[in-house]
Protein backbone atom coordinates (compact mmCIF):
# COMPACT_ATOMS: atom_id res chain seq x y z
CA UNK A 1 0.00 0.00 0.00
CA UNK A 2 2.84 2.63 0.56
CA UNK A 3 4.32 1.48 -2.69
CA UNK A 4 1.06 2.35 -3.93
CA UNK A 5 0.77 5.69 -2.69
CA UNK A 6 4.43 6.66 -3.22
CA UNK A 7 3.47 5.81 -7.29
CA UNK A 8 0.66 8.35 -6.70
CA UNK A 9 2.43 11.03 -5.12
CA UNK A 10 4.73 10.86 -8.23
CA UNK A 11 2.51 10.63 -10.90
CA UNK A 12 -0.33 12.98 -9.39
CA UNK A 13 2.60 15.78 -8.51
CA UNK A 14 4.02 15.46 -12.20
CA UNK A 15 1.12 15.97 -13.49
CA UNK A 16 -0.38 18.81 -11.78
CA UNK A 17 3.28 20.31 -12.72
CA UNK A 18 2.64 19.74 -16.54
CA UNK A 19 -0.88 21.38 -16.31
CA UNK A 20 -1.09 24.15 -18.77
CA UNK A 21 -4.95 25.63 -17.74
CA UNK A 22 -7.15 25.72 -14.99
CA UNK A 23 -9.56 23.43 -16.41
CA UNK A 24 -6.93 20.73 -16.84
CA UNK A 25 -6.06 21.09 -13.02
CA UNK A 26 -9.39 20.76 -11.95
CA UNK A 27 -9.60 17.42 -13.84
CA UNK A 28 -6.76 16.61 -12.00
CA UNK A 29 -7.94 17.57 -8.20
CA UNK A 30 -11.10 15.57 -8.97
CA UNK A 31 -9.38 12.54 -10.42
CA UNK A 32 -7.05 12.53 -7.10
CA UNK A 33 -8.42 14.64 -4.30
CA UNK A 34 -11.70 14.02 -5.07
CA UNK A 35 -14.41 11.64 -3.53
CA UNK A 36 -13.99 8.69 -5.75
CA UNK A 37 -10.30 10.06 -6.65
CA UNK A 38 -6.96 8.12 -6.24
CA UNK A 39 -5.94 8.76 -2.68
CA UNK A 40 -9.47 8.24 -1.36
CA UNK A 41 -10.08 4.45 -2.93
CA UNK A 42 -6.23 3.54 -1.42
CA UNK A 43 -7.44 4.82 1.78
CA UNK A 44 -11.06 3.11 1.61
CA UNK A 45 -9.15 0.25 1.88
CA UNK A 46 -6.85 1.01 4.86
CA UNK A 47 -9.63 -0.69 7.45
CA UNK A 48 -7.83 -4.09 6.64
CA UNK A 49 -4.61 -3.08 7.94
CA UNK A 50 -3.10 -3.40 11.81
CA UNK A 51 -3.19 -0.42 13.98
CA UNK A 52 0.13 -0.04 13.78
CA UNK A 53 0.04 0.15 9.51
CA UNK A 54 -3.15 1.77 9.68
CA UNK A 55 -1.17 4.84 11.60
CA UNK A 56 1.75 4.58 9.44
CA UNK A 57 -0.14 4.27 6.01
CA UNK A 58 -2.85 7.34 7.65
CA UNK A 59 0.25 9.87 8.03
CA UNK A 60 1.66 9.38 4.95
CA UNK A 61 -2.05 9.61 2.64
CA UNK A 62 -2.18 12.72 4.72
CA UNK A 63 0.92 14.20 3.89
CA UNK A 64 0.11 13.34 0.59
CA UNK A 65 -2.66 14.96 -0.15
CA UNK A 66 -1.07 18.23 2.13
CA UNK A 67 1.84 18.47 -0.40
CA UNK A 68 -0.74 17.87 -3.47
CA UNK A 69 -2.90 20.19 -2.08
CA UNK A 70 0.06 22.59 -2.26
CA UNK A 71 1.14 21.82 -5.74
CA UNK A 72 -2.76 22.91 -7.01
CA UNK A 73 -2.28 25.74 -4.84
CA UNK A 74 1.16 27.42 -6.46
CA UNK A 75 0.44 25.59 -9.87
CA UNK A 76 -2.83 27.91 -9.62
CA UNK A 77 -0.46 30.88 -9.05
CA UNK A 78 1.80 30.08 -11.53
CA UNK A 79 -1.06 30.26 -14.39
CA UNK A 80 -2.89 33.30 -12.66
CA UNK A 81 0.58 35.22 -12.86
CA UNK A 82 1.40 34.64 -16.66
CA UNK A 83 -2.31 35.48 -17.66
CA UNK A 84 -1.67 38.92 -15.80
CA UNK A 85 2.00 38.92 -17.62
CA UNK A 86 0.68 38.49 -20.64
CA UNK A 87 -2.35 41.06 -19.63
CA UNK A 88 -0.22 43.63 -18.72
CA UNK A 89 1.69 43.00 -21.57
CA UNK A 90 -1.13 43.41 -24.14
CA UNK A 91 -2.46 46.45 -22.22
CA UNK A 92 0.90 48.53 -21.59
CA UNK A 93 0.28 52.11 -22.72
CA UNK A 94 3.75 53.19 -24.03
CA UNK A 95 3.39 56.87 -23.23
CA UNK A 96 6.54 57.58 -25.04
CA UNK A 97 5.03 57.19 -28.48
CA UNK A 98 3.83 60.54 -29.87
CA UNK A 99 0.03 60.97 -29.79
CA UNK A 100 -2.13 61.19 -33.61
CA UNK A 101 -3.49 64.46 -33.67
CA UNK A 102 -7.34 64.65 -33.77
CA UNK A 103 -7.97 66.39 -37.35
CA UNK A 104 -11.18 69.19 -36.86
CA UNK A 105 -12.54 69.11 -39.61
CA UNK A 106 -14.29 71.95 -41.64
CA UNK A 107 -17.50 73.24 -42.77
CA UNK A 108 -18.68 71.17 -46.14
CA UNK A 109 -19.40 73.24 -49.10
CA UNK A 110 -22.70 72.23 -49.13
CA UNK A 111 -23.53 73.36 -45.70
CA UNK A 112 -21.76 76.70 -46.57
CA UNK A 113 -24.44 77.44 -48.78
CA UNK A 114 -27.08 76.62 -47.05
CA UNK A 115 -26.15 78.48 -44.06
CA UNK A 116 -25.83 81.55 -46.22
CA UNK A 117 -28.54 81.01 -48.32
CA UNK A 118 -30.84 80.33 -44.56
CA UNK A 119 -28.82 83.70 -43.11
CA UNK A 120 -30.51 85.73 -46.27
CA UNK A 121 -33.67 84.94 -45.86
CA UNK A 122 -34.14 84.78 -41.80
CA UNK A 123 -33.07 88.76 -42.62
CA UNK A 124 -36.15 89.05 -44.93
CA UNK A 125 -38.46 87.34 -42.03
CA UNK A 126 -38.30 83.46 -43.16
CA UNK A 127 -38.21 80.78 -40.38
CA UNK A 128 -36.46 77.67 -41.19
CA UNK A 129 -38.70 73.88 -41.41
CA UNK A 130 -37.97 70.30 -41.61
CA UNK A 131 -39.22 68.23 -43.45
CA UNK A 132 -39.14 64.05 -43.58
CA UNK A 133 -36.81 62.29 -46.30
CA UNK A 134 -38.94 59.14 -45.96
CA UNK A 135 -42.14 60.84 -46.92
CA UNK A 136 -45.36 59.91 -47.74
CA UNK A 137 -46.63 59.71 -51.77
CA UNK A 138 -49.73 61.87 -50.96
CA UNK A 139 -47.09 64.19 -49.73
CA UNK A 140 -44.52 63.93 -51.86
CA UNK A 141 -47.23 63.63 -55.04
CA UNK A 142 -50.45 63.82 -54.98
CA UNK A 143 -50.82 67.25 -52.23
CA UNK A 144 -48.64 68.47 -55.15
CA UNK A 145 -50.86 68.14 -57.84
CA UNK A 146 -49.22 65.28 -59.62
CA UNK A 147 -51.90 62.65 -60.40
CA UNK A 148 -51.91 59.29 -60.74
CA UNK A 149 -49.77 58.72 -64.25
CA UNK A 150 -47.56 61.73 -63.36
CA UNK A 151 -44.61 60.58 -65.49
CA UNK A 152 -42.44 61.94 -62.02
CA UNK A 153 -43.93 58.84 -60.29
CA UNK A 154 -42.44 56.17 -62.10
CA UNK A 155 -40.36 53.64 -60.53
CA UNK A 156 -37.61 54.13 -62.84
CA UNK A 157 -37.37 57.71 -61.02
CA UNK A 158 -37.89 57.42 -56.97
CA UNK A 159 -36.41 55.19 -54.88
CA UNK A 160 -40.36 53.27 -53.05
CA UNK A 161 -40.28 51.70 -49.59
CA UNK A 162 -43.35 50.05 -49.80
CA UNK A 163 -44.83 47.29 -52.48
CA UNK A 164 -47.72 49.74 -53.16
CA UNK A 165 -45.88 52.93 -53.26
CA UNK A 166 -47.39 54.68 -50.67
CA UNK A 167 -43.85 55.42 -48.86
CA UNK A 168 -40.81 56.72 -50.88
CA UNK A 169 -37.38 59.01 -50.73
CA UNK A 170 -38.84 62.39 -51.12
CA UNK A 171 -37.97 63.62 -54.87
CA UNK A 172 -37.67 67.08 -54.25
CA UNK A 173 -38.37 69.30 -50.75
CA UNK A 174 -41.71 70.53 -52.26
CA UNK A 175 -44.03 68.14 -49.88
CA UNK A 176 -42.25 70.52 -46.84
CA UNK A 177 -44.96 72.92 -48.59
CA UNK A 178 -47.83 70.91 -47.81
CA UNK A 179 -46.50 69.63 -44.25
CA UNK A 180 -45.87 73.39 -43.50
CA UNK A 181 -49.17 74.86 -44.78
CA UNK A 182 -51.11 71.85 -42.92
CA UNK A 183 -49.76 73.09 -39.59
CA UNK A 184 -50.02 76.50 -40.04
CA UNK A 185 -52.19 79.17 -41.42
CA UNK A 186 -51.02 82.13 -43.22
CA UNK A 187 -49.34 84.56 -43.39
CA UNK A 188 -46.30 81.76 -44.19
CA UNK A 189 -42.66 82.80 -44.86
CA UNK A 190 -40.59 79.78 -44.53
CA UNK A 191 -36.88 77.82 -46.40
CA UNK A 192 -36.76 74.11 -45.95
CA UNK A 193 -33.23 72.68 -46.68
CA UNK A 194 -32.74 69.13 -47.00
CA UNK A 195 -31.57 65.97 -48.62
CA UNK A 196 -33.83 64.43 -51.86
CA UNK A 197 -33.43 61.35 -53.40
CA UNK A 198 -33.91 60.57 -57.21
CA UNK A 199 -32.74 57.34 -59.50
CA UNK A 200 -30.00 59.04 -61.19
CA UNK A 201 -26.85 57.31 -62.50
CA UNK A 202 -23.87 59.41 -60.60
CA UNK A 203 -22.13 61.25 -62.81
CA UNK A 204 -20.19 64.64 -63.04
CA UNK A 205 -23.57 66.35 -62.54
CA UNK A 206 -26.12 63.98 -61.20
CA UNK A 207 -26.36 62.05 -57.69
CA UNK A 208 -29.27 59.89 -56.64
CA UNK A 209 -29.23 62.13 -53.32
CA UNK A 210 -28.96 65.66 -53.10
CA UNK A 211 -29.78 69.24 -51.43
CA UNK A 212 -32.49 71.73 -52.10
CA UNK A 213 -33.52 74.27 -50.50
CA UNK A 214 -37.96 75.08 -50.86
CA UNK A 215 -38.89 77.69 -49.91
CA UNK A 216 -42.64 78.91 -49.54
CA UNK A 217 -44.90 82.65 -48.75
CA UNK A 218 -48.77 82.52 -48.59
CA UNK A 219 -50.19 85.69 -47.44
CA UNK A 220 -52.89 88.06 -48.55
CA UNK A 221 -52.08 89.93 -52.16
CA UNK A 222 -49.11 87.79 -52.99
CA UNK A 223 -48.39 88.21 -56.32
CA UNK A 224 -45.74 87.21 -59.36
CA UNK A 225 -44.25 90.26 -57.79
CA UNK A 226 -43.13 89.60 -54.34
CA UNK A 227 -41.92 86.10 -55.83
CA UNK A 228 -39.64 88.39 -58.09
CA UNK A 229 -38.39 90.85 -55.80
CA UNK A 230 -37.60 88.44 -53.38
CA UNK A 231 -35.72 86.05 -55.52
CA UNK A 232 -33.75 88.82 -57.28
CA UNK A 233 -32.81 89.69 -53.56
CA UNK A 234 -31.15 86.06 -53.06
CA UNK A 235 -29.39 86.24 -56.05
CA UNK A 236 -28.07 89.61 -55.90
CA UNK A 237 -27.00 88.36 -52.21
CA UNK A 238 -25.60 85.62 -53.43
CA UNK A 239 -23.71 86.65 -56.76
CA UNK A 240 -23.34 90.57 -56.15
CA UNK A 241 -25.71 93.59 -57.31
CA UNK A 242 -24.59 93.34 -60.62
CA UNK A 243 -25.66 89.90 -61.61
CA UNK A 244 -28.64 89.87 -64.28
CA UNK A 245 -31.54 87.27 -63.96
CA UNK A 246 -33.77 86.31 -66.90
CA UNK A 247 -37.23 84.32 -65.82
CA UNK A 248 -38.17 82.01 -68.01
CA UNK A 249 -41.97 80.10 -68.27
CA UNK A 250 -42.02 76.21 -66.94
CA UNK A 251 -44.41 74.10 -65.96
CA UNK A 252 -44.74 72.55 -62.40
CA UNK A 253 -47.81 70.38 -61.25
CA UNK A 254 -47.99 72.50 -58.33
CA UNK A 255 -47.51 75.97 -59.33
CA UNK A 256 -49.32 77.96 -61.68
CA UNK A 257 -47.71 79.80 -63.11
CA UNK A 258 -44.31 78.72 -63.50
CA UNK A 259 -40.98 79.25 -63.76
CA UNK A 260 -37.23 78.18 -63.76
CA UNK A 261 -35.14 81.38 -63.03
CA UNK A 262 -31.75 81.91 -64.34
CA UNK A 263 -28.64 83.79 -63.87
CA UNK A 264 -26.30 85.82 -66.31
CA UNK A 265 -23.43 83.71 -66.61
CA UNK A 266 -20.54 85.45 -64.35
CA UNK A 267 -17.91 83.77 -66.24
CA UNK A 268 -18.71 84.88 -69.52
CA UNK A 269 -21.12 87.60 -69.02
CA UNK A 270 -23.42 86.29 -71.54
CA UNK A 271 -21.22 85.96 -74.27
CA UNK A 272 -21.24 82.01 -73.83
CA UNK A 273 -18.06 80.04 -72.24
CA UNK A 274 -17.57 76.66 -71.25
CA UNK A 275 -19.47 77.47 -67.70
CA UNK A 276 -22.97 78.22 -69.00
CA UNK A 277 -22.21 75.30 -72.36
CA UNK A 278 -21.91 78.87 -74.39
CA UNK A 279 -25.81 79.52 -73.30
CA UNK A 280 -24.57 82.87 -71.68
CA UNK A 281 -27.55 82.02 -68.87
CA UNK A 282 -27.17 79.28 -65.53
CA UNK A 283 -30.18 77.94 -64.46
CA UNK A 284 -30.76 78.80 -60.79
CA UNK A 285 -34.24 77.41 -59.75
CA UNK A 286 -37.56 76.29 -60.44
CA UNK A 287 -40.26 78.31 -58.65
CA UNK A 288 -44.05 79.70 -59.45
CA UNK A 289 -47.10 80.67 -57.97
CA UNK A 290 -48.24 78.07 -55.72
CA UNK A 291 -51.85 75.88 -57.50
CA UNK A 292 -55.06 77.32 -56.55
CA UNK A 293 -55.48 73.07 -55.85
CA UNK A 294 -52.44 72.71 -53.36
CA UNK A 295 -53.60 75.85 -51.44
CA UNK A 296 -57.27 74.23 -51.50
CA UNK A 297 -55.77 70.85 -50.32
CA UNK A 298 -54.47 72.42 -47.47
CA UNK A 299 -57.47 73.77 -45.92
CA UNK A 300 -56.02 77.59 -47.18
CA UNK A 301 -58.84 79.39 -49.03
CA UNK A 302 -57.05 80.23 -52.49
CA UNK A 303 -59.82 83.23 -52.96
CA UNK A 304 -58.47 85.39 -49.60
CA UNK A 305 -54.47 83.78 -49.98
CA UNK A 306 -52.13 83.76 -52.58
CA UNK A 307 -48.64 82.28 -52.37
CA UNK A 308 -45.09 81.57 -54.47
CA UNK A 309 -42.85 78.77 -53.83
CA UNK A 310 -39.28 77.96 -55.32
CA UNK A 311 -36.52 75.41 -55.29
CA UNK A 312 -32.89 75.68 -55.71
CA UNK A 313 -30.72 73.17 -56.04
CA UNK A 314 -27.52 73.21 -53.63
CA UNK A 315 -24.80 71.15 -55.10
CA UNK A 316 -25.16 73.29 -58.08
CA UNK A 317 -24.96 76.52 -56.33
CA UNK A 318 -21.86 75.34 -54.50
CA UNK A 319 -20.39 73.86 -57.63
CA UNK A 320 -20.52 77.61 -59.47
CA UNK A 321 -19.79 79.36 -56.09
CA UNK A 322 -16.71 77.29 -55.61
CA UNK A 323 -15.81 76.53 -59.62
CA UNK A 324 -16.55 72.74 -58.54
CA UNK A 325 -15.99 70.84 -61.96
CA UNK A 326 -17.42 67.36 -60.84
CA UNK A 327 -20.41 66.76 -58.35
CA UNK A 328 -18.59 63.41 -57.25
CA UNK A 329 -15.54 65.83 -55.68
CA UNK A 330 -18.09 67.06 -53.05
CA UNK A 331 -19.51 63.11 -51.35
CA UNK A 332 -15.68 61.51 -51.45
CA UNK A 333 -14.98 63.26 -47.94
CA UNK A 334 -11.56 64.29 -49.52
CA UNK A 335 -9.35 66.17 -46.70
CA UNK A 336 -7.51 67.69 -49.39
CA UNK A 337 -9.88 69.01 -51.49
CA UNK A 338 -12.41 69.91 -48.40
CA UNK A 339 -9.73 71.72 -47.07
CA UNK A 340 -9.90 74.55 -49.78
CA UNK A 341 -12.98 75.91 -48.31
N1 LIG B 1 -39.68 70.90 -56.66
C1 LIG B 1 -39.18 71.46 -57.90
C2 LIG B 1 -38.02 70.58 -58.41
O1 LIG B 1 -37.51 69.80 -57.66
C3 LIG B 1 -38.70 72.88 -57.72
C4 LIG B 1 -39.81 73.83 -57.38
C5 LIG B 1 -40.08 74.13 -56.06
C6 LIG B 1 -40.55 74.43 -58.36
C7 LIG B 1 -41.10 75.02 -55.74
C8 LIG B 1 -41.56 75.32 -58.07
C9 LIG B 1 -41.82 75.60 -56.75
O2 LIG B 1 -37.63 70.68 -59.54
Amino acid sequence: MKELLNKLKETSLSSVLKAESPEELENLRVKYLGKKGELTSILKQMGKLSDEDRRVIGQAANSIRASLEEAFESRKNQMYEKLLDLRLKLETTDVTVPGSKMRIGKKHPVSIIIDEVKDIFIGMGFTVADGPETELAKYNFDKLNHDENHPARDRQDTFYFSEDDNILLRTSTSPVQIRVMEMRSPPIRVISPGRVYRKDEVDATHSPMFHQIEGLVVDKGITMGDLKGTLNTLIERLYGSDAKTRFRPHHFPFTEPSCEIDVQCFECGGEGCRVCKNEGWIELLGAGMVHPYVLEGCGTDSRVYSGFAFGVGVERMAMRRFNIPDLRMLYENDMRFLDQF
